[in-house]
């Protein structure tokens, strides 16, 4: 056996010798991809608020973490607590004891919840919120209902469970399937009751329906007309509604959750991300009383909702902090007010660059746009001596390299750090902190406007010509 590396010289590991690791011990596929943009040729020293921190270069950050950042890298507030935690030497973890801040934190989610969302469930991942979602709608109905619908557009995680739900082809690879799911067309009431109805008609029936009120891959909104009409069909039918705030919520999109807007109340709600205030893993579910009561609280069955994790004392105490912040600081008020800058800034590039940028879509903190279908023979020619045929004979081809084009000129020329989907739909996202400052918003127009100024054509042949460029 080598000798272990200590944190400090982890601390202190260089580009060469990381990429060497990944390789070695985690992925070689996983270098050549993010090696092909200039982010993954940088190492990042320190993260504070909206930037990133090379050893010579300051890097603004759009990407909000991909959610898990409303409150900044390192917000002080939350350090603080984290570091009193730890020199008063607090118990962080005991299944025997009761936990001060697991109910502190439950009161907490209680309080900014409507109508009787009040128990809660907080294990780690998102995904790991979603099947214990999908447990506890099946729990309720105590087995006698076999199936939950989804959303043709969705995505809800990696675990079994998830995957087995999300409609994503973010998720390309058949795992064994789950009995009992089937999917609606999103945001299609009349495809969702047809569902519901026809597995009634062969005697059976479903145990939940899961939604997401606004799609995280592909910035789509379901109406509210949706939302209020798939809320009444599951109490005529007793069916447990589950939405999926995980991306969405904590005022990502403006109101503390984006179903807020529609007046509607899920069976249960389910978050995580800018839960953990950024650096806390956790995620959670709040549900009804009468939901949990049926479901889980007796003597036999309160334990069957458990993970080794749950309720660790420093990821709870950084989550008090954290939705403290939220209300405190009015992300609400920040988000929505950010948002209208983002919008703002997308019309004026649509109106320049019309040829490239299609629909805008997303709200408050969380805003993108799809691109125009840009196939071009000229850049065929030139790709196809470098990539393998089958790549670009997908009809998303060109539009996934022309945002992969306009996110590495943003960052190998102007600092910024910005994101896409690419798997249901292509579209390039910006989904800054809640902390960001109006200013480095405005950068943005500026910097967005300069890269998609020297157009496509060259957009792409700069990007082609990094990927294949000698790296470390
Ligand atoms: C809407 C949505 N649901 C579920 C998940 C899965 O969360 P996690 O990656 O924490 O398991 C994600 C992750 O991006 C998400 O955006």
């Amino acid at each position: 056996m080598n000798k272990l590396i200590k944190v400090n010289e982890a601390k202190k590991l260089d580009l060469k010798t990381v990429k060497n690791y990944y390789k070695e011990f985690i992925s070689k596929s996983q270098v050549d991809f993010f090696e092909s943009f200039s982010f993954g040729n940088d190492l990042i020293e320190k993260a504070e608020g909206s930037f990133l921190y090379t050893k010579d270069k300051k890097i603004l950050d759009l990407t909000g973490g991909i959610g898990v950042l409303n409150h900044g890298h390192n917000h002080p507030n939350i350090i603080k607590e984290r570091i009193n935690f730890q020199n008063e030497k607090r118990m962080e973890v005991h299944k025997l004891f009761f936990s001060q801040y697991l109910a502190a934190l439950s009161y907490n989610v209680a309080q900014l919840l409507p109508g009787d969302l009040n128990k809660s469930f907080f294990p780690n991942s998102g995904a790991e919120a979603i099947d214990g979602a999908i447990k506890l709608a099946y729990k309720y109905h105590k087995g006698n209902r076999k199936f939950i619908l989804h959303s043709n557009i969705s995505f809800h995680g990696k675990t079994i469970g998830a995957t087995n739900i999300s409609g994503s082809k973010e998720i390309n690879f058949k795992y064994q399937e789950m009995n009992g799911v089937d999917k609606y067309d999103f945001n299609d009431f009349g495809s969702l009751k047809k569902k519901v109805l026809e597995i009634k008609e062969k005697n059976n029936s479903c145990y939940a329906i899961i939604v997401e009120p606004m799609s995280a891959s592909t910035l789509r909104l379901s109406t509210e007309k949706f939302l209020k009409e798939t809320r009444k069909l599951c109490e005529e039918e007793d069916i447990i509604l589950i939405y999926d705030e995980i991306y969405s919520g904590w005022c990502k999109t403006g109101p503390l959750f984006n179903f807020l807007r529609s007046n509607t109340i899920p069976d249960i709600l389910v978050y995580a991300k800018s839960f953990g205030g950024g650096k806390a893993s956790i995620s959670g579910y709040t549900t009804r009383d009468y939901v949990m009561e049926k479901a889980y609280d007796n003597p036999d069955d309160f334990s069957l909702q458990s993970t080794t994790f749950t309720g660790f004392g420093e990821e709870s105490i950084t989550s008090i902090e954290a939705l403290n912040l939220i209300i405190e600081r009015n992300y609400e008020e920040k988000s929505i007010a950010s948002g209208i800058l983002i919008e703002t800034i997308l019309k004026n590039l649509k109106k320049k660059h019309p040829g490239i940028i299609d629909e805008l879509r997303g709200s408050g903190s969380f805003q993108g746009f799809t691109l125009k279908n840009v196939f071009n023979p000229i850049i065929e020619k030139l790709i196809s001596n470098f990539i393998p045929i089958k790549r670009y004979k997908d009809e998303n081809f060109f539009k996934k390299l022309l945002c992969a084009s306009i996110i590495n000129f943003l960052y190998k020329n102007s600092n910024i750090l910005t994101f896409g989907s690419y798997a249901t739909e292509v579209l390039f996202k910006i989904s800054p902190t809640i902390e960001i400052d109006e200013k480095n918003l405005n950068e943005l127009e500026i910097k967005l406007d300069e890269c998609l100024s020297i157009g496509i054509n060259s957009l792409i042949a700069d990007f082609i010509k990094y990927k294949f460029s000698k790296k470390i």
